[in-house]
């Protein structure tokens, strides 16, 4: 059985229960962070908690709890629960209060803190792509809980036998519906400058520093349509997954004769990153 955490209790998940009148059912008001387990241990908590407070102080809600105690909850849940954790997943709401747009004073935040299970991944794993407008609101660099859009994209990624959807605004990309992109042209590994259109990602964010470390230069800079299809690679990143290799976009075969070294590069330099920084 789950261990969470709600509110100042640990307890089964199956007994958390929150009020609808939560701020976060009625208007999605929340942000959120998924941590990730690796090696058995949490992995780029402070990375975590930092975009955390990011996105708190974006929506305007106080910070509940200092770094060292958001620390020590996140121990305790990974403690609480079984093997097999493949991420942590916190969420703070504005609270419960009469359903009102405009907000109200002395409203106390919900925090969630629950594990989540799953495998850990240790190869690069390909997966196909598609493209899509992004129709997401202009503030994706909140980490927030109003993911309707995002759960549309990939829902319509999945139909199409494919793990995300890259986004296109105007001729743009900006991101994967739930991962950071990243494009190989020509030797030229590049991903999109970090703006309000775009999630900050902690992957994407570690994975620039390993291989600017390991002598692989990464650009940022505005990625076109036509450079995403031209593209001789196709890299996704997230916090679960590290980095994935898009084997088809659309349909179609990404790069020359189905190769990948710079994905495969990338990615045992991020790996062994991992191992070194968990092995402490
Ligand atoms: N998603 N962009 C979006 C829109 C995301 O939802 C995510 C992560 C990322 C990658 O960020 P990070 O490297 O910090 O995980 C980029 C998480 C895993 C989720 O919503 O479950």
């Amino acid at each position: 059985m789950s261990t969470c955490y709600l509110n100042g209790e640990f307890m089964p998940l199956k007994d958390a229960k929150v009020s609808v009148m939560d701020r976060a059912f009625m208007f999605g008001d929340a942000v959120y962070e998924v941590i990730p387990v690796k090696h058995g241990k949490i992995f780029a908590a402070e990375e975590h908690i930092a975009r955390l407070e990011r996105s708190l102080s974006a929506i305007e809600l106080e910070n509940p709890h200092r770094t060292p105690e958001w620390n020590a909850l996140l121990e305790k849940i990974l403690v609480a629960n079984e093997k097999n954790q493949r991420s942590i997943y916190v969420q703070v709401t504005r609270g419960a209060a009469e359903r009102d747009h405009v907000l109200q004073t002395d409203v106390r935040p919900t925090v969630l803190i629950m594990s989540q299970t799953g495998p850990e991944y240790r190869d690069l794993t390909r997966v196909n792509a598609i493209t899509s407008q992004d129709i997401r609101w202009t503030r994706c660099d909140i980490k927030s809980t109003s993911l309707l859009a995002n759960v549309l994209l990939r829902n319509q990624a999945k139909a199409a036998n494919a793990y995300d959807a890259i986004l296109l605004r105007e001729d743009s990309v900006t991101e994967g519906a739930s991962t950071n992109v990243f494009v190989v042209n020509d030797g030229r590994v590049r991903t999109p400058p970090l703006s309000n259109l775009l999630l900050p990602g902690v992957t994407r964010g570690l994975l620039i520093e390993v291989l600017v470390e390991a002598g692989i230069f990464i650009e940022e800079m505005k990625i076109s349509h036509a450079d995403l299809k031209q593209a001789d690679e196709i890299w996704l990143a997230s916090s679960t997954r590290d980095l994935l290799s898009v084997a088809l976009l659309d349909n179609d075969t990404v790069g020359k004769n189905g190769r990948y070294p710079l994905a495969l590069e990338a990615y045992t330099h991020f790996r062994t990153y991992v191992a070194k920084c968990q092995a402490n």
